[in-house]
């Protein structure tokens, strides 16, 4: 009861202060010690917590204005901005400003080319930098645990290895232009049914091995300033309030120094408490204060629910990150921001360049000679579709954007007419998918079956009847089933959202000025049922409860453990030329405890293009006391090469790459014995493999 007198007499005290104090002039803030950069960041955080009011704290735990966190200006605190999203400064987040519509994540992550990661991150901070905010709301993280789920646009990959790979980078990018990046949705937000509610039931190894790596990692290896919790619950506790998740692991254990944000209004809907929160260590309830209004966190105060030590650790990380990205110094003195430049169009054009994936390639049809033709037909309810404006809150307003139909005419003018009746035509493109509509790839909802629309499906088939000479173009985020129409089409492209330049880079693969190089980081499987979480409701989508029965047979675990042939394997995709592989080397045949061991093999261009293959390295542990997957990626390289060049690909390995996580002893494991090492084209065209033994 005292205390509770005591903290009320404070924060009416403070609330007093508050009214009298004035708004220091700039100059006077100016000698401030943590104003002063030369201090360092943890002496200006010190300081400047010192000078914050109780009141002044709450304030900085809630946002305001939907995307940002109030300012306290009379210690020239201002407001911290943010804004999604994983592809682009997104439209509603950023004040409907005008943004670079990157290839959403998926087509990203299927270049398999972390250094294209990398610019990606730099050209979308600058974007931020120069709409004048600080942290962007991504990358999204999430395993691609189903085809289903409506962001699998939005994510990355089904692989933790890739997952890594690909987002380390990404949060480089941004953060050396000292913008924050905002990894989300921490974690297990696996699908989009249910999601403000449904609990993840998940073990302890799936965590470890599968849902988690990519997060430690932007932690470990990039430093990452920010995180943003997920909606769901996680084995029975909200995002916002889980300790485990939050403050042992991120923080304890991978050693997170930024600060915490929850999914916008995740606190109101979940009925989450205060003290939870932020004895979990969440520092800001977005977008606005509901449950941590100062009354509510007085009052936790009071009942001794909170001490001021774990607020101030909550408020002191978000104070760090305004330190990092420079929202107290001298605008001239911070990375230069830019957007909707040349250079930006040109890494989305890349970045489409090599994530669009050649699926099928029969009868030679691809690539199209543009002197042997005279009409095409381009057709399909994705020919001329924009997409920037759709899926939710990524949503960007894009300059422009070339659609598959755009892209066409450019490169045929003059020279080949485009019309629209598949009869007359020589070669017919059917640029079919999905889009951001509800119930497809989009936030807030599953897509509902693997098919393509009906009517699409009709479309295919009675167009290759009447011109066999008819490829598909596919425009999706996530994978299709193919089954009712695949055997009639010769050639098959998996374009994803390949962003403003798209249409450009699908004519250029198309016609064979560009060699396609992407490769799946999903796996396509022929139909859903063979899918690891579609066993039953209970794994997908759940009720309350979502459980992950799979475990760690997530995604190309699952099909190769099961025996389950896939429509297109993880990994998997072709290219206008061959690459031969040979001279498998491993540096040593029998490994002991921290050694490590080094793998190489040769790959040789046989056929006649310049082209690009990804080297994938896969390991398998022979026999184990646990079940374990028939191969884990645990390596990749992408290399260019001409027609005939030969190269060497090496990797480096440890017994990391050959353990498991032990659920028993709460460790990770690598036993005694045999493992293969498996190099392929993809998951399921291994060309070479060789043994070690670890002892
Ligand atoms: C989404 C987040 C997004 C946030 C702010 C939420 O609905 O789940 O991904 O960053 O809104 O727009």
């Amino acid at each position: 009861m005292e205390l509770l007198e005591n903290y009320n007499n404070l924060y009416n005290l403070c609330l007093m202060f508050q009214h009298m104090t004035e708004v220091p002039s700039d100059e006077e803030l100016l000698k401030l010690p943590f104003m002063n950069g030369d201090l360092g960041v943890e002496k200006r955080i010190e300081d400047l917590l010192g000078r914050l009011t109780l009141q002044e704290k709450f304030k900085l735990c809630g946002g305001t204005r939907y995307y940002y966190a109030k300012p306290v200006k009379r210690l020239g605190i201002k407001n911290f901005k943010m804004t999604d999203g994983p592809h682009g400064i997104a439209a509603q987040s950023s004040g409907s400003k005008e943004g670079t519509y990157f290839p959403t994540a998926i087509c990203r992550t299927a270049t398999w080319n972390p250094e294209l990661s990398e610019k990606f991150g730099v050209a979308v901070a600058q974007e931020v930098r120069d709409i004048g905010y600080h942290m962007i709301l991504g990358p999204a993280i999430n395993i691609q645990r189903t085809p289903l789920c409506g962001r699998t646009f939005e994510y990355q990959t089904e692989d933790p290895y890739l997952n890594i790979k690909m987002a380390v980078p990404v949060v480089k990018g941004i953060q050396s232009q000292k913008i924050a990046a905002c990894v989300k949705h921490y974690a297990c937000n696996n699908q989009d049914t249910n999601r403000y509610r449904v609990n993840s039931v998940v073990s302890e190894r799936a965590m470890r091995e599968i849902y988690l790596p990519a997060y430690e990692a932007v932690v470990r290896e990039a430093d990452a300033w920010s995180f943003m919790s997920c909606y769901n619950r996680v084995n029975g506790t909200f995002g916002c309030e889980n300790k485990n998740l939050l403050k042992e692991r991120l923080m304890e254990d991978w050693g997170f120094r930024g600060f915490v944000v929850s999914d916008w209004h995740a606190l109101r809907n979940n009925k989450a408490s205060p003290e939870n929160c932020i004895n979990a260590g969440l520092t800001l309830e977005m977008p606005s204060p509901t449950v941590y209004r100062g009354k509510n966190i007085i009052k936790a105060l009071s009942e001794g629910k909170i001490t001021e030590e774990i607020l101030n650790e909550n408020i002191k990380r978000f104070l760090r990150v305004m330190f990092l990205v420079g929202l107290f110094d001298d605008e001239n003195t911070l990375p230069l921001g830019n957007r909707n430049t040349m250079e930006h169009q040109k890494i989305a054009r890349k970045i489409a360049e090599e994530g669009i994936v050649l699926l099928k390639n029969e009868n030679g049809l691809l690539p199209l000679d543009i002197n042997k033709l005279k009409k095409i037909a381009v057709i399909g309810p994705n020919a001329d579709k924009k997409m920037a404006m759709g899926g939710g809150s990524s949503q960007v307003l894009s300059p422009y954007e070339i659609t598959p139909l755009k892209g066409l005419e450019e490169k045929c003018k003059g020279k080949v007419d485009i019309i629209s009746s598949p009869i007359d035509a020589d070669v017919t493109i059917i640029v079919a998918g999905l889009n951001h509509d509800r119930g497809m790839d989009s936030e807030f909802q599953d897509r509902e079956t693997l098919e393509l629309p009906a009517d699409q499906i009709e479309l295919i088939n009675k167009t290759t009847q009447e011109n066999p000479n008819t490829l598909v173009v596919l425009i999706s985020g996530s994978p299709i089933a193919m089954d009712e129409w695949l055997g009639n089409v010769p050639s098959v492209v998996e374009a994803w959202y390949p962003g403003l330049e798209g249409g450009y880079a699908i004519a250029d693969i198309l016609f064979g000025d560009v060699n396609p190089s992407g490769k799946l980081p999903i796996t396509f499987p022929k139909k859903l049922s063979d899918s690891p979480a579609h066993a039953s409701k209970r794994t997908f989508p759940g009720d309350d409860n979502v459980f992950y029965d799979e475990g760690i047979f997530v995604g190309y675990r699952h099909f190769d453990i099961k025996n389950i042939e896939p429509l297109f394997a993880f990994g998997y995709g072709l290219s206008y030329t061959t690459f031969t592989y040979e001279n498998l080397k491993i540096s040593k045949d029998k490994v002991s405890k921290d050694e490590t061991f080094n793998v190489s093999c040769d790959i040789i261009n046989s056929g006649s293009r310049d082209g690009a293959e990804i080297v994938q390295l896969y390991i398998q542990d022979v026999v184990a006391s646990v079940e374990r997957p028939l191969k884990e990626l645990k390596g990749f390289k992408k290399i260019w090469l001409k027609p005939g060049e030969k190269r060497t690909v090496n990797f480096e390995l440890d017994k990391i790459s050959l353990s498991f996580y032990d659920e028993k002893n709460h460790c990770w494991t690598a036993e005694k014995g045999k493992f293969n090492i498996l190099i392929g084209s993809s998951s399921r065209d291994i060309r070479l493999q060789s043994e070690i033994e670890y002892l």
